[in-house]
């Protein structure tokens, strides 16, 4: 999965095609290009690496033009090499691309057949090699012409020497928006990337095929019939998409959390009324009234969905099963009309939970989405969208997208639990009250970033993590060893604490460090004599505890403590911990936190 941008208008477009690739680096980032129109020919710059080997190549030999693209590459066929980065460029015609052209093989050798002759390894090169063939004098009829021969997903952005006075964009399956600028114009993989020159967006939809002028935006479909799409004022301010002084994107929206999470709960909490103010859109798929609620998701959305069946079968008691979308979508599920089906997806373009959501359309199934961004491909596939209001998450390994689902997942169980009446309203106060004061104990558990510094430099040299958890606390488990894994690349894995005695017990020796969840709750009793058994052998624990209990403490290596507070809001306190110790023995070990090997921050590709 990549990140592409396009610019037409009357300024240069070099520097402004590089900072909006700066801010789509979390996309992909392991070559990158830019190519401009100048002077009936089309120049191409591109580099293996990461953005700046571009910026220092451009710099050196530069490039100009008014009407240029731009792309930053997660490889997905061909190696990262210069040759395969993007634009692909043919001829006279150049272009950017993010997604998979499932055919590409049996095009290639077609082409190949004709006398084409490729330079790369990549599926791109192919559509660039169709749009010359198909070309006939109108460029936008060219592209048309060549996507209907291919399959798969896409977003692109094409140039033309011919044409330096416009840029064709088209999308199928892979995000692309337009932003509207003054005498100029903006095409971009997300918001982020040109939110510094407009708030006036366009959101092209599958099949979509934009013209793009310094002053006109026309859209077609693939039969070249005119669409309107409307343009969306975007209130995101850039700073949000920035670092604000963190030395990291992760360790930013590790502290935003108290905010985001205020932002989720903002006006769909009525304490007085001890209702929650739910969507309308939402209300009226009736949730409340399946037989059975599916959830789908991937990685920290998974795990998210996963505390999702405990909060909300505790609460309303409605049957709620929790799938990994890759498994999900491949064991032809049973799915019917009764279902309520939920896909959780922060990037809201997850290609394995976009498929799942569209199995469980074909069946018949009501669709809710939890997601971060706005109308992403999965939104705009749902019958309705809880916005976990989480703003631009930058950072590769997922944190505030996180805690925001599990606000949004409990106001839906809130919900769900005062419709069937398994709540009355001053339960739902006792309840809303808990989740008002999250934000501030949040706040006091960020404070204490120093201390869990402290302890990570300690477990440096570990080569493995037991993560033990139960109940609520077993997801955050789950994350929390997804969390050490995606950014120290040290191995970790996590337990329901009363699995230790079904195998795991024999790991436990002096090297294992062995991370306890073990609150003051409906399960503490329980995990403290698993606590014990890892004590015996001389396990390394690291327990995160109620304040003021001295016993844990006491057979802890060292305890984190959390306020007393509901079970159900512990979680959201317990993963801070996680989240901060994992971030801290990666800076430590000096790993790239933000962009970590092999991952991509949102996964298009299946
Ligand atoms: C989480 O830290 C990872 N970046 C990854 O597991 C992620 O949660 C997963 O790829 C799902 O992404 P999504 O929420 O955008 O669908």
């Amino acid at each position: 999965m990549c990140g592409i941008i396009g610019y037409i208008g009357n300024r240069d477009c070099v520097q402004i095609i590089q900072a909006g690739l700066s801010r789509l680096a979390y996309r992909g980032y392991d070559s990158a290009g830019i190519a401009v129109c100048h002077e009936g020919d089309i120049d191409l710059r591109r580099a293996h690496g990461k953005l700046e080997n571009l910026i220092s190549l451009i710099s050196v030999d530069p490039i100009r033009g008014n009407t240029g693209i731009g792309h930053t590459r997660w490889a997905t066929h061909g190696r990262p090499s210069e040759s395969n980065a993007h634009p692909q460029k043919y001829g006279k015609f150049a272009i950017v691309h993010n997604g998979i052209i499932e055919n590409y093989l049996e095009l290639r050798q077609e082409l190949i057949a004709r006398g084409h002759q490729f330079t790369s390894e990549t599926d791109t090169e192919i559509v660039v090699h169709l749009i010359a063939e198909a070309y006939e004098g109108d460029f936008a009829q060219a592209v048309r012409k060549a996507l209907k021969n291919v399959r798969g997903s896409y977003a692109i952005v094409a140039l033309c020497a011919d044409h330096p006075d416009e840029i064709i964009a088209a999308r199928q399956q892979s995000p692309l928006i337009i932003a509207k600028g003054d005498a100029e114009n903006f095409v971009a993989s997300d918001v982020a990337a040109v939110l510094a020159y407009s708030r006036q967006f366009i959101f092209l939809d599958d099949g979509d095929i934009a013209r793009v002028t310094a002053n006109t935006i026309e859209i077609f479909d693939l039969d070249n019939r005119k669409i309107d799409r409307p343009v969306k004022e975007i209130q995101w301010n850039l700073a949000a998409a920035e670092k604000q002084g963190y030395p990291h994107y992760m360790l930013k929206e590790i502290y935003e959390q108290p905010q985001k999470i205020t932002d989720t709960f903002r006006g769909r909490i009525l304490e007085d009324e001890g209702i929650i103010n739910i969507d309308e859109a939402i209300d009226k798929l009736e949730f409340e009234k399946c037989h059975r609620l599916q959830i789908v998701a991937c990685g920290t959305s998974y795990h998210a969905g996963l505390l999702g069946k405990y909060l909300i079968e505790k609460l309303a008691r409605i049957p709620v099963d929790v799938d990994v979308a890759s498994e999900y979508r491949y064991r032809n599920p049973i799915i019917t009309p009764n279902d309520g089906f939920i896909a959780i997806s922060q990037s809201g373009e997850t290609a394995d939970t976009y498929a799942c959501l569209k199995i469980a359309r074909e069946h018949g199934a009501k669709i809710l989405s939890i997601c971060n961004v706005m109308d992403s491909t999965i939104p705009r596939a749902s019958d309705a969208t809880f916005y976990t209001r989480a703003d631009p998450e930058i950072g590769v390994a997922s944190t505030k997208a996180f805690t925001t689902q599990l606000a949004s997942l409990i106001l839906l169980a809130i919900h769900f639990a005062r419709k069937l009446g398994m709540i009355d309203a001053d339960y739902t106060r006792h309840l809303l009250n808990a989740l008002r004061a999250i934000p501030s104990q949040m706040e006091a558990i960020l404070e204490s970033s120093d201390d869990v510094r402290l302890v990570a430099r300690k477990l440096l040299r570990a080569n493995s993590f037991l993560y033990l958890g139960r109940n609520v606390h077993y997801p955050i488990a789950l994350e929390g060893a997804l969390k050490l894994k995606e950014i120290t690349y040290i191995h970790a894995e996590a337990y329901p604490s009363g699995e230790m005695k079904h195998g795991p017990i024999a790991l436990i020796d002096d090297r294992l460090p062995v991370i306890v969840i073990a609150p003051k709750n409906s399960t503490y009793e329980k995990t403290l004599s698993n606590l014990q058994e890892v004590k015996a052998r001389n396990g390394r624990i690291i327990s995160i505890v109620t304040e003021g209990d001295d016993m844990l403490t006491r057979v802890s290596e060292h305890a984190f403590t959390i306020p007393e507070c509901d079970e159900i809001v512990q979680p959201f306190l317990s993963v801070l911990y996680l989240q901060l110790l994992a971030y801290h023995i990666a800076d430590l070990l000096g790993n790239d936190v933000d962009q970590p090997r092999n991952l991509a921050k949102s996964v298009t590709v299946e």
